[in-house]
C-alpha cells in the first residue's frame, strides 16, 4: 500500500520526508519520490523505481533544498512500477505536483475528456489524471487551488488520500481524503502529513486524523483549516497520541500477521470494489468482458499454484465446476511444469500467486503459454512477473502482505475466484438467476460477517493456550471445508512448527484414524452444510478415541457443542462462501499457538515471503 509524507515549516523538508518514507517502508512499495519547492520558487520532483535508498542515491547531485515538500512510496495499481509512474506527478504546466493513495475508478473517462481538450499525459497512472483535472479546472475557471481541488473531487469516483504542492503558492500544502487515511501533525510553526502517524510521531504528538471527505489546508503562519468539497468547515479534534514507533508501523498490532488477519474485511471490500455491484446486484470482471470468447469456449480450466494459493485453487475448482459446469484441474505448479502435461489452445490455465514471483508458478505459466493455452493470472503484487506473463487476469487488491504466512491473500484469491465463477456462469447461462443473485448478495455481506468472526479473537487466544503442548494436529473438513482444513494445517505448521495434517474428513478412516489418541488435537470444520451429518459421525469417531476436538460450527448449532471440547461459532452463509469465514479462526488459532510458543510469527524459520527459486 502506498505511503504519504508531507512537511511545511522552517526546517529542511528533505530529511523529514525521507525519514518519513522509511518509516512507511513496512507497507510495501515498488517506487518512491519527493517534490520540494526551493527558496527560489522552483518545484523539483525526483522519483525512482525501487527502494527509498535508491531515491537517496538518485538525488545525490540534485537540489534538495526547501522547507516545504511531499513524498510518496508507491504500490502500483495503474501502470507498471517505473520512475515514470512513480509519484509525485506534475500537472501539464509543472506548477502543481501531487501524491496519491487509492484508486480513481473513473480515471479512464476523465483522462479521455482531458485528452480531447488537449491535455498531455506523461504516465499511465490514475493519479496523473487527478492533478491534470485539478489544473485544467483551475485554469478554465480561474480558481484558487483549494476551490479547484473541491471542483475536481466532485468529479472523481473512487478512493483517495492526496497531497498537493503549488509552485505559485509556495507556502501551502493541500491534502484531501476519501476512504484512504491521512493524518496531519501539528508542530510549532510547522505541519506534518502522513498516511499514518508513523512519519509524524517523532516530531509532535498533536495530530488530526482527517475524516472522510475532508480537505486540509496547511499554510505557514496560519491555523490548520479543514473543509469539505462544498467548502463547509469541518471541526475535527486535535488528538494527543501516545504510541511508540514500533507499534504504529504494525498499526498497533504486535505482528504483521495479526494486522493482516484483521485487515481482511477491508481487503475483501477493496477486492470487490468496482466488481460486485450491490445496487445492480451483479458481478463484472473486466477480464471476463475483454476475453469472454476464450473463457466461454474453454474446454477445461487448469489451476496452477503453490502453498496457500494452491489451497485457494482447490476452492476455485469447486465453485467453477459447480457454477460454470466446466472441468477444472488443480495442479501444484512444481509438478505440472515438469510433467509434460497435455495442453491445448482450448485450455485456460489460471495461475494463482500472491507475490506474482513464485518461480514454479511462473515456469508453469511460461510452459503452458508455449503449448498454446490461454493464461489467466490471479495475483496480488501489481506489475510482478506472473501478471506480466499472462494473457489477462484479475488482481486481488488486498495490499502488500508482509507476514510470511499468507492470510489476507488467501481470502482475496478465493473472492476473485468466486467473482470469476459468478461472472462467467452468468455470461454462459449455467447459473439460475435466483441462485446468482443470492450468491452476489451474500458475497457483498461477507466483509461484515468477517468482522463478526474477528470478534472471536479473544476466545481463540484463550483456548489456544491449552494446545501449545501438542506435537501433532489433525485438521478435517469436507467439500468446501476440505481446502480450509489444509490451509489451517499449513498455517499451524509454518509458524508454530507443530506438525499438522489436513484431510478430507471421510478419509480419516482410511489411515489417519490410527494416529488419533488423547495427545492428538483434531480441528473439524463442521459448519451446517450438505455434509454436516456425515461430519458429525466423524467427530463421534474421534471422541471415541479420546482426542480433543475443536469444532467450527454454524451459529446456533446445538448438536456439536454437546460432543466437541471447544466450539467456535461462525455466522451462517452460503456453502460456497463458507471458506471466506471459516479460514479466519484457523489463522487466529495458528497465530496464538505460535505466539504462546514464543515463535517468530512474521518470519518463521526457513521460509521466504516470495519463493523465487525452485
Ligand atoms: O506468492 P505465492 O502465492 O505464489 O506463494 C506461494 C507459496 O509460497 C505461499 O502461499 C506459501 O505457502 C505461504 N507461506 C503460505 O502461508
Amino acid at each position: 500500500m502506498c505511503g504519504i509524507v508531507g512537511y511545511i515549516g522552517k526546517k529542511g523538508a528533505y530529511n523529514i520526508l525521507i525519514k518519513g518514507l522509511k518509516r512507511l517502508e513496512y507497507r510495501g512499495y515498488d517506487s518512491a519520490g519527493v517534490a520540494m519547492i526551493n527558496s527560489n520558487g522552483a518545484l523539483n520532483v525526483y522519483k525512482t523505481k525501487g527502494k527509498v535508498c535508491e531515491l537517496e542515491n538518485y538525488v545525490k547531485d540534485k537540489d534538495i533544498t526547501g522547507n516545504i515538500g511531499i513524498a510518496h512510496t508507491r504500490w502500483a495499481t495503474h501502470g507498471e512500477p517505473s520512475s515514470q509512474n512513480a509519484h509525485p506527478h506534475y500537472s501539464e504546466s509543472r506548477n502543481l505536483a501531487i501524491i496519491h493513495n487509492g484508486i480513481i475508478e473513473n480515471y479512464a473517462d476523465l483522462k479521455k475528456k482531458l485528452q480531447e481538450k488537449g491535455v498531455h499525459f506523461r504516465s499511465d497512472t490514475d493519479t496523473e489524471v487527478l492533478v491534470q483535472l485539478i489544473e485544467y479546472i483551475q485554469l478554465q475557471k480561474k480558481l484558487d487551488l483549494l476551490t479547484a481541488v473541491q471542483y475536481a473531487l466532485r468529479e472523481v469516483i473512487g478512493a483517495y488520500a492526496i497531497a498537493l504542492l503549488d509552485k505559485t503558492n509556495p507556502n501551502q500544502i493541500i491534502a484531501a481524503r476519501k476512504q484512504s487515511p491521512l493524518v496531519v501533525g501539528i508542530g510549532k510553526d510547522e505541519f506534518f502529513l502522513g498516511s499514518d502517524a508513523s512519519p509524524i510521531v517523532e516530531y509532535t504528538d498533536k495530530v488530526v486524523y482527517l475524516e472522510d471527505g475532508a480537505i486540509a489546508v496547511m499554510r505557514l503562519g496560519e491555523e490548520l483549516k479543514i473543509v469539505n468539497i462544498l467548502n463547509h468547515k469541518m471541526d475535527t479534534p486535535v488528538q494527543t497520541i501516545d504510541i511508540n514507533l514500533g507499534q504504529i508501523e504494525k498499526g498497533g498490532f504486535p505482528h504483521f500477521m495479526l494486522k493482516e488477519i484483521f485487515e481482511q474485511p477491508e481487503c475483501i471490500t477493496n477486492c470487490m470494489r468496482g466488481r460486485v455491484n450491490t445496487s445492480a446486484n451483479n458481478v463484472t470482471l473486466s477480464a471476463v468482458i475483454d476475453y469472454k470468447k476464450q473463457l466461454v469456449n474453454a474446454k477445461r480450466f487448469i489451476i496452477v499454484a503453490c502453498g496457500t494459493s494452491w489451497h485457494a485453487g482447490l476452492i476455485g475448482k469447486q465453485i467453477l465446476e459447480s457454477l460454470c459446469r466446466k472441468p477444472v484441474d488443480v495442479e501444484y505448479a512444481s509438478e505440472f511444469r515438469y510433467r509434460n502435461p497435455v495442453l491445448t489452445k482450448d485450455d485456460v490455465v489460471i495461475a494463482i500467486s500472491q507475490s506474482g514471483e513464485t518461480a514454479d508458478t511462473l515456469a508453469a505459466v511460461n510452459m503452458a503459454k508455449e503449448k498454446g493455452a490461454f493464461i489467466y493470472g490471479i495475483c496480488n503484487a501489481i506489475g510482478s512477473s506472473i501478471p506480466r506473463s499472462t494473457d489477462t487476469g484479475s488482481y486481488i487488491h488486498v495490499g502488500p502482505e508482509i507476514g510470511v504466512a499468507s492470510t489476507k491473500a488467501f481470502t482475496g484469491q478465493v473472492t476473485v475466484l468466486t467473482m470469476l465463477a459468478l461472472a462467467l456462469a452468468n455470461v454462459m447461462g449455467t447459473i439460475e438467476e435466483k441462485k446468482y443473485l443470492e450468491i452476489v448478495k451474500e458475497l457483498s455481506l461477507i466483509p461484515d460477517k468477517m468482522k463478526e468472526v474477528l470478534n472471536l479473537n479473544d476466545k481463540i487466544e484463550s483456548l489456544s493456550r491449552a494446545f501449545t503442548y501438542a506435537h501433532n494436529f489433525l485438521y478435517l473438513g469436507r467439500g468446501f471445508s476440505y481446502p480450509v482444513a489444509l490451509e489451517g494445517a499449513l498455517k499451524l505448521k509454518e509458524i508454530s512448527y507443530i506438525h499438522a495434517e489436513g484431510y478430507p474428513a471421510a478419509e480419516m478412516k482410511h489411515g489417519p484414524i490410527a494416529l488419533i489418541d488423547s495427545d492428538m488435537p483434531v480441528v473439524v470444520v463442521a459448519t451446517h452444510n450438505a455434509l454436516y451429518e456425515k461430519v458429525i459421525s466423524n467427530i463421534q469417531e474421534i471422541k471415541a478415541r479420546n482426542a480433543r476436538v475443536i469444532a467450527l460450527v454454524t451459529k446456533g448449532d446445538k448438536t456439536i457443542s454437546k460432543i466437541a471440547d471447544q466450539v467456535i461459532e461462525l455466522p451462517a452463509t452460503i456453502e460456497c462462501l463458507e471458506p471466506l469465514l471459516s479460514t479466519i479462526p484457523l489463522q487466529l488459532l495458528a497465530y496464538h499457538i505460535a505466539v504462546c510458543k514464543g515463535k517468530n510469527v512474521d518470519q518463521p524459520r526457513n521460509l521466504a515471503k516470495s519463493v523465487t527459486v525452485e
